[in-house]
């Protein structure tokens, strides 16, 4: 296996800290990727040849990332495509996707990262299962969800602060509410909210949750049918583990604020959420400074804001510049407020915040409601 990147010289390479195994979100960032990698000089190819080409390639370093930590470490690593195709997804890819995951952390030891971040649907496929990985004694592994969940809980918090929403007297919606990020966000803010509402299609799951959250104070309803309850909700937070955008939120309240985690995104681009806010969540800012050789800025992290990335690919830098190489988040299900707590302020020592809050049509302007 080659760990090299694209035109940078081996022996120049410095040392690998971290890795971040990441997926495209859609074929247009896939289609970025591959031209960026191609080089300018040559011609775009076409979509549908691109989609042709994308399941051939495999898992490889389309750059090298260095990091600065405002408390002046310095780590660096590799950010790691594993070119699972954005239509493949679903379950009927698994072990191939699988496959795919696992020939990222083999990449990802070769090159010798202490700590490998996986990024969206890397983890999912694991399930929480990271004996399914290679095993890499020097190489440890994290799924990034506790960090994704401490920005969704920050995004929530400080909307609602700015927006003069009342936390405590509101309804909260969680979609995928038993997943690892979605039930992390439940512990976070069920004893802050009036009522839960939790959504994923497995009652037994739902039921399960439930029970832990008795004693929090806060009244809780479980349910497969989201129409039922979208229409209450004061608050809605999409972290369900959709291969492509497709929820639709069509009775949300017109003044809701809802927040999509989903990596892909969850909200389908017709979901009627036109008089809601919408913002995107999970997402981190570093403010160190982060480069990336080749420099692919706004092609990796197609953002309206510099230097934003999604909180599970930023859980495994913040660790790497505090000197902790190790399994912070394992999935599934273990993500607890202390947790959350302790990774924010690992992240925040190193200048790593909640990003600025924006949508699919660019930055949210932060007026009162
Ligand atoms: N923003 C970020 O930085 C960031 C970071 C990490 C992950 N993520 C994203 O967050 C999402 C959740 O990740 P995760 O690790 O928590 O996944 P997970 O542990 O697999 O949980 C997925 C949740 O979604 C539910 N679900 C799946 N399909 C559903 C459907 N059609 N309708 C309603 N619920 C459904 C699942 O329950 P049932 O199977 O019972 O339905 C489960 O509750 C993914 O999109 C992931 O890529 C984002």
């Amino acid at each position: 296996m080659d760990c090299t990147v694209a035109g940078i010289a081996p022996s120049a390479a410095p040392q690998v800290d971290f890795a971040l195994v990441g997926h495209p979100e859609s074929w247009s960032a896939a289609a970025d990727v591959f031209s960026a990698l191609r080089g300018p000089e040559q011609t775009p190819l076409p979509d549908d040849e691109i989609r042709d080409i994308l399941p051939w390639i495999p898992p490889r370093a389309v750059c090298r990332v260095a990091v600065k930590s405002i408390a002046a470490a310095e780590a660096h690593g590799l950010y790691i495509d594993s070119f699972i195709p954005p239509d493949r997804l679903d379950a009927g890819c698994v072990q191939e996707n699988l496959t795919r995951v696992r020939a990222a952390a083999a990449y990802a030891i070769k090159a010798g990262a202490r700590i490998v971040s996986l990024g969206g649907f890397s983890s999912i496929l694991l399930e929480g299962k990271f004996d399914q990985l290679p095993p890499g004694r020097a190489t440890v592994f994290t799924t990034g969800n506790t960090l994704t969940v401490a920005f969704i809980v920050q995004g929530i918090e400080k909307m609602c602060a700015l927006q003069g929403r009342n936390l405590w007297q509101s309804t909260l919606l969680v979609v995928g509410a038993t997943g690892d990020v979605g039930s992390g966000c439940v512990r976070c803010l069920a004893g802050k909210v009036r009522r839960v509402q939790l959504v994923a299609r497995n009652v037994e799951r739902l039921r399960r949750l439930a029970v832990e959250l008795e004693g929090e104070g806060v009244e809780i309803e479980i349910g497969t049918d989201l129409a039922q309850f979208s229409e209450q909700a004061d608050l809605a937070i999409c972290a369900a583990s959709l291969p492509s955008p497709s929820l639709l939120l069509d009775n949300i309240a017109a003044d809701a604020l809802v927040c999509d985690a989903g990596y892909p995104k969850n909200l389908s681009p017709d979901a009627e959420t036109s008089r809601a806010t919408v913002f995107f969540g999970g997402l981190g800012q570093i403010t160190g400074g982060l480069t990336f050789d080749p420099d692919l800025r706004g092609i990796l992290n197609h953002h309206p804001f510099p230097d934003v990335a999604h909180g599970c690919l930023l859980e495994g830098i913040a660790l790497t510049l505090e000197g902790r190489f190790e399994s912070f988040s394992r999935g599934r299900g273990a993500i607890t407020p202390k947790l959350v707590e302790e990774i924010e302020m690992i992240a925040a020592r190193h200048g790593i915040y909640l990003a600025p809050f924006f949508n699919g049509d660019g930055p949210l302007p932060l007026t009162m409601k």
